[in-house]
C-alpha cells in the first residue's frame, strides 16, 4: 500500500507569489476525495504536488510506501487537458504500459480500451478522437496500470451530459475496484455523486474539509458558502 498520503506543512510558491499556503492533511484509502474551489484556487497545483510532478517549496509530501519507484508505479493522473501521443489509441495505452515496465501486449492494451468502451477505435489516431473519447482514452491509460491512487483533474470539463455520465460511471467502477479517487471538479452534482469528502480551497488555502453532504448543506466557512451559491446559478 502506498496510502496513506501525508502532506506536512506543504507550501508552494513561484517567486514571491504564494500559490499553496502551508497545508497539512492525511488522505487514506477508501473515501473518494473531491477538490473544490474557484478557478485559480490551487486545485491543479495541489494535485501535482501530491502526485510528485511539482516539488513543494516548503514542507513534505510523504507516502506510506517509502520506495520511490513503487510510489510512482502505484499512482496515476488524468490531466485537465489530456495529452495524446501522435499515435493510435492502442499505441497510447501500450506506451504507458511500456513506460511502467509492464506487459505492453496488444491484448492487454485492448482490454484496457474495452473497459472504457473504446475497443472499436483502437487503430484510430488518438488526436482524431472526440473530446469525450480522448478523456476516456486518458482514463484507459491510467487504468491500465491498476493504480492504487488515481488523480483526476476535471475529467469531464467541456463534455456533454452523456459523455460526462460515461466518465462518472468509469470513475465509479475504478472506485468499486478499490482505487482511491482524488478528483477536482466544478460540477457540484458530480462532486455529490462521486465524492465522500470535500477539500475546499480558496486562494491557495485549505479552508474546509468535510463529508460531502455536510459540505453542501452546512458549509462551515463563509468562503465555501459563497462558492456554493456562486456555482449554483438558480439559487
Ligand atoms: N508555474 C506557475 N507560475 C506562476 N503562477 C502559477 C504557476 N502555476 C500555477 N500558478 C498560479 O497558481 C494559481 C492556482 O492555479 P491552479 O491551476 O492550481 O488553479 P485551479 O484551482 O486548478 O484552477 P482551475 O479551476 O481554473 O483549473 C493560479 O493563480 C495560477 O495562475
Ligand atoms: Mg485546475
Amino acid at each position: 500500500m502506498i496510502l496513506p498520503l501525508s502532506l506536512e506543512a506543504v507550501a508552494y510558491g513561484v517567486g514571491q507569489k504564494p500559490i499553496i499556503t502551508p497545508l497539512s492533511l492525511e488522505l487514506s484509502a477508501g473515501a473518494s476525495t473531491i477538490l473544490l474551489g474557484a478557478n485559480g484556487a490551487g486545485k491543479s497545483v495541489l494535485m501535482r504536488l501530491m502526485h510528485g510532478l511539482l516539488s513543494p517549496t516548503a514542507g513534505r509530501v510523504v507516502w506510506h510506501e517509502p520506495e520511490a519507484a513503487r510510489q510512482r508505479r502505484l499512482q496515476a493522473m488524468v490531466f485537465q487537458r489530456p495529452v495524446m501521443l501522435r499515435r493510435s489509441a492502442l499505441e497510447n495505452v501500450r506506451y504507458v504500459l511500456r513506460a511502467a515496465g509492464e506487459d505492453a501486449s496488444d491484448s492487454r492494451a485492448l482490454q484496457a480500451l474495452d473497459e472504457v468502451g473504446l475497443r472499436h477505435v483502437a487503430s484510430q489516431p488518438a488526436r482524431a478522437l472526440s473530446g469525450g473519447e480522448q478523456q476516456r482514452l486518458a482514463l484507459a491509460r491510467a487504468w491500465a496500470l491498476h493504480p492504487e491512487v488515481l488523480f483526476l483533474d476535471e475529467p469531464s470539463a467541456s463534455l456533454d451530459p452523456s459523455a460526462t455520465r460515461e466518465i462518472e460511471a468509469l470513475v465509479q467502477a475504478f472506485d468499486a475496484a478499490g482505487t482511491k479517487i482524488i478528483m477536482a471538479t466544478h460540477n457540484l452534482g458530480q462532486a455529490r455523486r462521486l465524492g465522500d469528502e470535500v477539500l475546499f480551497l480558496h486562494q491557495g488555502r485549505l479552508v474546509e474539509r468535510a463529508p460531502v453532504e455536510a459540505f453542501f448543506t452546512r458549509p462551515a466557512s463563509p468562503e465555501a458558502a459563497a462558492f456554493i451559491r456562486g456555482e449554483l446559478p438558480w439559487v
